[in-house]
């Protein structure tokens, strides 16, 4: 069976292998933690038990929820900010042709992403684009209240209702929001909406296996069961009771965790095939608003190369040693492409005619490691066989099962993120909202 795999040998030059061993004893004691639920945030750990808990019937609601979008619409908008976006955002990135927007026909809805940035130039531009399509929506916010994904929400239902009158539109509209509180949940339930829940248990940016990324990626196409197979096959891979030196996702957590602790407290992940980009934003929701906190955590940064070799390469190269790389490696691409041979040679690029375009960016990825770890910058390394939905299933499940593991050993409650609250503060009372007179009449006087 292949799996992802994890390869520190890049970091040992900054921090000896005994340095990462130091951790196992708290590695043993955090796992122990997590799995019975008596550390911190031990309300948000619905997702450690998830992919087994991920019935057949469950992804057999959301497939027909799916293909009923898909039947009524070609394109699918999904509403959503933060872990209400990002999952889903990464997987359908990752596992769509690179061109696939630019053709005419489509096998299936071209999903589209809306209520992550309050742009009012990306709203009005999509609501031109949409005005004459067959388009759905699928509206994901847990609380129900986010402010950008609300606005957004507004704005294309009543296109919608406008465009195909308020019947066909309940039909063409799916909510995926709490149980049982917030406005979403009260708009759903009069509206008559098709609903999924998002558990109690499960926190935005852990919430990728559920209807919050299966739903989007299921109306986009993708296997959902391969990616919910993935996630399980690596959950016993990273089990509690795997040892800490097989166990990949403990030794990442204390790979980084030493590294912080001799002073590289930024972290890049780094991919060399940009449909990953989106996986490094996912990753950085994932570990900044989990570690991030009590004026303690490594930043996250991530890159996409080879292009920001040539813009950020210096820096890495050459800046502040206070960062280390995590690279996400692609053994096999999908496809297979060979250099020709041109007989003017005006190029100079006979050399590696014959060769795959894969194994220069392998010389490329190997290249930098070299160079980056003669320079100062430990290089971790994440290896998945080939990018597909069975192994983005496992680096979700490593990831998260690591950055769990990860923030206990900062002494940090990985599963909350009371510093998003700040700006929303701020946000309502600049904007008046209804209950936050105080707050505006403080802001407003501090501004003057
Ligand atoms: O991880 C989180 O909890 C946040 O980033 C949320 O996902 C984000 O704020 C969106 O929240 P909601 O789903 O409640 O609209």
């Amino acid at each position: 069976m292949k799996t992802l795999t994890l390869d520190l040998s890049g970091i040992y030059a900054t921090v000896p292998a005994e340095a990462v061993e130091a951790w196992r004893e708290k590695s043993d004691q955090y796992q122990h933690q997590l799995h019975t639920a008596t550390g911190l945030g031990n309300d948000f750990l619905g997702w450690i038990n998830l992919p087994n808990e991920i019935s057949d019937a469950d992804c057999s609601a959301i497939e027909e929820a799916a293909c009923d979008l898909q039947q009524r619409c070609d394109y699918v908008v999904s509403i959503g900010i933060g872990g209400s976006y990002l999952g889903a955002r990464a997987v359908i990135e990752a596992l769509t042709p690179s061109f696939e927007a630019y053709r005419r026909e489509h096998s299936a809805p071209q999903v589209i992403f809306a209520g992550h940035n309050i742009g009012e130039d990306y709203l009005s531009e999509l609501v031109d684009f949409l005005q004459d399509k067959r388009f759905g929506l699928i509206n994901i916010s847990k609380s129900g209240t986010t402010t950008e994904p609300a606005i957004a929400f507004r704005i294309l239902k009543a296109l919608l209702e406008k465009q195909v009158g308020r019947e066909e539109a309940r039909e063409r509209i799916i909510a995926v929001t709490d149980k049982a509180r917030g406005a979403l949940r009260t708009l759903a339930d009069k509206e008559g909406y098709k609903t999924f829940i998002i558990p109690d248990d499960i926190g935005g940016r852990f919430s990728v296996l559920t209807p919050v990324g299966l739903l989007p990626i299921a109306v986009a196409g993708f296997d959902i069961r391969e990616l919910v197979r993935g996630a399980r096959e690596m959950k016993a891979l990273v089990d509690e009771s795997v040892p800490f030196d097989q166990n990949p996702a403990a030794l990442y957590a204390a790979a980084r965790n030493s590294l912080y602790h001799v002073g590289k407290k930024i972290e890049i992940l780094g991919n060399f095939h940009p449909r990953l980009h989106y996986i490094g934003e996912w990753w950085k929701q994932l570990y900044g608003e989990s570690e991030g906190k009590d004026h303690k955590g490594i930043f996250n940064a991530a890159v996409d190369f080879s292009a920001d070799l040539h813009s950020m390469g210096q820096w890495i190269q050459e800046g502040e040693r206070n960062i280390f790389e995590t690279i996400i490696s692609i053994a096999e691409p999908n496809s297979e492409l060979r250099i020709e041979q041109d007989e003017a040679n005006l190029d100079g690029l006979n050399y590696l005619a014959g060769k795959r375009v894969d194994e220069v960016n392998k010389m490329a990825e190997l290249g930098v490691r070299v160079a980056h770890i003669d320079g100062g910058v430990p290089n971790i390394r994440i290896v998945l066989p080939r990018l597909d939905a069975y192994y983005i299933g496992q680096l979700f499940y490593f990831f998260e099962k690591a950055v769990g593991i990860s923030g206990y050993m900062l002494e940090v409650n990985p599963f909350n993120q009371p510093g998003v609250e700040a700006y929303k503060k701020n946000m309502f009372a600049l904007l008046e909202k209804p209950g936050f007179e105080e707050e505006t009449r403080a802001i407003k006087s501090r501004l003057q």
